[in-house]
């Protein structure tokens, strides 16, 4: 018995400093997920030994009690929360509880939203003019912050239309896109000026809380109703919940798009599904989905909680963010000699996907996250982006454990590392003479945009370098058939059919040969703008300062990038041996390119079906060379659907919503034109 009450006490403690984070701070360091688990551990106990709990446990609280900073505000109607599901089998619980209330539940209409990651607030109107706005709080007292709302643009300040009630409580959330988020983060590295918001949440959260609303006037803050609180007996709620939201679109506020009314589980399970698919592609953090009986009438008869009410339940999405282990870190060597910290993880699964790495960007990253080996860490993956460690979980650091400390040297060559004043990279500046450099640039050389010279991969690069047939690119079109087959798993058809490529790769567009250079910021565009331009090898090598500025695209630091580097006599040298070994065709494939970059360019592409004209890598890495962006999920945001044969459900969807449809033949008509 004592050592459950001493767990109790410790869970309840945890708990406590975990939502202090969240709420206070706005720094938690937990995922969600794992804050959602020591709940419900904290729920089933007090189920099983409701004595040894109070009133005041936790598991009562809203959320948190709110700090002595802002003023306080006790609701006029408490402000609950919801209850989280999270498989199928949760919903058909909820079901059943519904339907054991109601007796029956044939025929149910509800209305599915989108479960916004951001922060619940009260607005108090009172004969249309906005009086007050307070956040949840604990859900019985919250905190004023009626200024700073003042300067939220979608929140009006008066109600437009007829029928205003006396006095109505409007409830949404609050939240902040990803593009302020990210560029509010910017601002705050640039400046040096205080620590990064983790996620969009907290940085609305600590946007809003300010005692200062000039600094939440700064940041973009947005807002979308989905609730009701108290109102007037004068005022005739509508009978729908539906039509409550359509109300408060007469009344100014922006309602979600996304909000759809269905009567069946599938709908519903659809409706999550396809939220799920859209979750990577939408302007702002979902974390699920709210399902809502959509009568008034039924949603009083089925009542609350203290902490929630009944006729409502979150489903959520898989977690974003994960608990692992830093396992080690790789530092490292780009192409241009940047070293790149690599975080080696514990494998750990992240919404159905298998994370072993993550992002470390540089050493700033490091010095912020104050990363040591064997750490405890949050890893969050959100979308398609590359995971990143959130923060780490100090509590649980090791005795001992090392610290990371960035290498002085490179650790492919030892070279030592330098850091330019003003830069935050950390470079190796041995070039092609650092293994790991070589073997970077040697990938880039081969690349699609670059020579494409089919079949090669990292693990041949680095069998070919290691064995010392490849010191520079120039050795590639010396290398024989004897030499590859003693290559791991190279036979004699292999190696042929690799010769054959390397072969194919000898006739090559100018531009992508001065792509394939490898010059510092010269990409795709930049390479086809100097083709275009200088048309030739020879002009290219003599081109100066002032035509290079007239070209598009090429400022003053590209143009000293290039001038740098054809000022070097070993470059030169490389690029008259190299161009001696090829057949370097200029200007005629410009035209078409050109006529494709208006068509694509800056568009987003889905692909459904299989292709049976093109390749699906190479059509992919075609549009994206002419500015594309690909994305896995139709969405309004979608320009373009390509399909192939047998689509998916990607197609219905595009349909919808109007994206335009470019079947195969279509495409070849596109590329044929020129
Ligand atoms: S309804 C009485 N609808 O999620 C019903 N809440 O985890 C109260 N949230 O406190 C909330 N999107 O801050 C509702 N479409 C939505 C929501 C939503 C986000 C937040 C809200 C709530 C929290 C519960």
């Amino acid at each position: 018995m004592n050592n459950i009450k001493k767990y109790i006490h410790w869970i309840i403690n945890e708990i406590r400093y975990h939502q202090y984070l969240y709420h206070e701070l706005n720094e938690p360091i937990l995922p969600d997920i794992e804050y959602d688990r020591m709940l419900k551990k904290l729920k089933n106990i007090k189920d099983q030994y409701p004595e040894f709990f109070t009133d005041n446990t936790p598991i009562n609280n809203v959320g948190y009690i709110p700090s002595g900073l802002l003023k306080k505000v006790k609701h006029q109607n408490p402000m609950l929360s919801l209850e989280n599901i999270f498989s199928k089998k949760d919903y058909y619980l909820f079901q059943s509880k519904i339907k054991k209330k109601l007796g029956c539940i044939e025929n149910i209409i509800y209305c599915c939203e989108l479960k916004i990651d951001g922060l619940a607030i009260n607005l108090l109107y009172k004969f249309g003019k906005l009086i007050r706005a307070s956040t949840r709080g604990n859900g019985i007292i919250g905190e004023d912050v009626t200024e700073n709302v003042h300067y939220i643009s979608n929140i009006p300040l008066k109600l437009l239309g007829n029928h205003i009630p006396e006095y109505i409580e409007i409830r949404g959330e609050i939240f902040m896109m990803h593009k302020d988020f990210e560029s509010l983060n910017k601002n705050i590295i640039r400046k040096n000026k205080g620590k990064i918001f983790s996620n969009p949440r907290n940085a609305a959260s600590g946007s809003l809380r300010q005692l200062n609303p000039l600094i939440t006037a700064k940041r973009k803050l947005n807002f979308f109703p989905h609730g009701i609180g108290g109102f007037s007996k004068t005022f005739n709620l509508p009978c729908s919940y539906y039509d409550c939201l359509v109300k408060m679109k007469e009344w100014g506020f922006i309602i979600n798009k996304q909000t759809k009314l269905v009567n069946s589980d599938k709908d519903i399970f659809d409706y999550y599904q396809k939220m799920q698919d859209q979750r990577s592609n939408l302007k702002f953090d979902i974390d699920g989905i709210v399902i809502k009986i959509n009568s008034i009438k039924i949603q009083n008869k089925l009542g609350s909680n203290n902490y929630a009410p009944n006729w409502a339940i979150a489903y959520k999405f898989p977690a974003q963010e994960k608990l692992t282990t830093l396992k080690n870190i790789d530092f490292q060597v780009g192409r241009t000699g940047v070293i790149t910290p690599v975080a080696k993880l514990k494998p750990v699964m992240i919404s159905g996907v298998k994370i072993k790495n993550a992002n470390l960007y540089n050493i700033n990253e490091i010095k912020r996250l104050n990363l040591h080996i064997g750490d405890t860490v949050v890893v969050r993956r959100s979308g398609d982006v590359i995971p990143k460690i959130i923060n780490v979980i100090i509590k649980k650091r090791l005795k001992n454990s090392k610290k990371v400390i960035f290498p002085i040297q490179c650790p492919g060559c030892q070279s030592k590392l330098v850091r330019y004043k003003d830069e935050v990279n950390i470079r190796c500046l041995s070039g092609f003479s650092c293994i790991y450099q070589l073997k970077k640039f040697l990938i880039h050389f081969v690349s699609y945009d670059a020579m494409n010279i089919q079949g090669i991969g990292i693990n041949i690069i680095n069998q070919l370098v290691d064995n010392k047939y490849l010191k520079t690119v120039l050795d590639f079109y010396s290398l024989n058939k004897d030499m590859l087959m003693k290559l791991n798993n190279f036979q004699e058809k292999s190696a042929l059919k690799l010769l054959y490529s390397i072969k194919n790769s000898r006739k090559v567009f100018l531009s992508n040969f001065i792509y394939a250079l490898g010059i510092r910021d010269v990409g795709k565009i930049n390479s086809k703008n100097l083709a275009i331009r200088y048309k030739k090898l020879d002009f290219f090598l003599k081109s100066d300062f002032n035509s290079l500025n007239q070209i598009d695209g090429i400022g003053m630091n590209i143009a000293k990038n290039i001038l740098d580097f054809l000022s070097q006599e070993k470059n030169i040298f490389f690029i008259k041996k190299l161009s001696k070994k090829l057949k370097i065709l200029s200007v005629q494939e410009k035209k078409e390119d050109f006529y494709y970059k208006n068509i694509f360019n800056n568009k987003n592409i889905v692909f459904t079906g299989r292709l049976v004209n093109f390749k699906r890598k190479e059509l992919e890495r075609r549009f994206i060379s002419l500015g594309a962006r690909i994305y896995n999920f139709v969405s309004k945001k979608i320009h373009y659907l390509i399909i192939g044969e047998k689509v998916g459900s990607k197609f219905n969807q595009a349909k919808l919503l109007n994206v335009k449809i470019l079947d195969e033949n279509k495409l070849i008509k596109i590329f044929k034109k020129n």
